[in-house]
């Protein structure tokens, strides 16, 4: 599959089988996170895997959206690794990193056949207290990860893109 592809076939499952994910897989697509460049390579994400029914439990607490998927991602970083612009002040690199790290998460779980989705559809303090983050660490999004169930298919909107001249700017 040409990377296009992959990037086209993805789509955001929001019904999954209740099959578990092999460990094996997980594995597979938490490293295809781990090598996402971050600033100056200080890779602060912090990423939790939710499978206990506890933390599955408290996370449909704090969202509709995790669609059940028999695993859940809490993709959070740590604002003591984040690298720091030194020329701007207040601009770091997590969100950033993070965003990344979950985008080859995402991608790398659609080559398996494993479906995710990206929700942002949450108070992010509550999950972190929640969820017991320490002080330091800052939850950028969830992540709900498993088979999709056999009815589960994209929404309308799936691929509708703008043109390219509304989006993209030659300066
Ligand atoms: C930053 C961000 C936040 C999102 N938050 C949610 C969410 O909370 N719940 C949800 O069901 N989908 C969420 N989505 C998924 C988008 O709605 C979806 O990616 C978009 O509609 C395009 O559809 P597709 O992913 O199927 O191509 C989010 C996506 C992004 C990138």
């Amino acid at each position: 599959m040409t990377f296009m592809d992959l990037a086209k076939a993805r789509y955001s499952v929001r019904k999954f089988s209740d099959r578990p994910v092999e460990d094996e897989l997980l594995r597979q697509v938490l490293e295809a996170g781990n090598i996402a460049p971050t600033g100056k390579n200080n890779q602060p994400q912090r990423v939790y895997v939710a499978r206990s029914e506890e933390a599955l439990a408290a996370l449909r607490e704090l969202t509709p959206c995790t669609f059940g998927a028999p695993t859940v991602l809490v993709f959070a970083y740590d604002t003591e690794a984040e690298w720091k612009n030194p020329l701007e002040e207040g601009i770091h690199s997590g969100p950033q990193d993070v965003s990344i790290v979950a985008t080859h998460v995402m991608l790398a779980a659609a080559e398996l056949g494993l479906g995710t989705c990206w929700v942002n559809y949450f108070a992010n303090s509550k999950a972190e207290s929640a969820l017991h983050l320490p002080e330091n660490e800052k939850i950028l999004l969830l992540m709900p990860i498993g088979y999709p169930a056999a009815d589960a298919a994209p929404a309308a909107a799936h691929n509708i893109c703008g043109d390219l001249e509304k989006t993209v700017r030659y300066i």
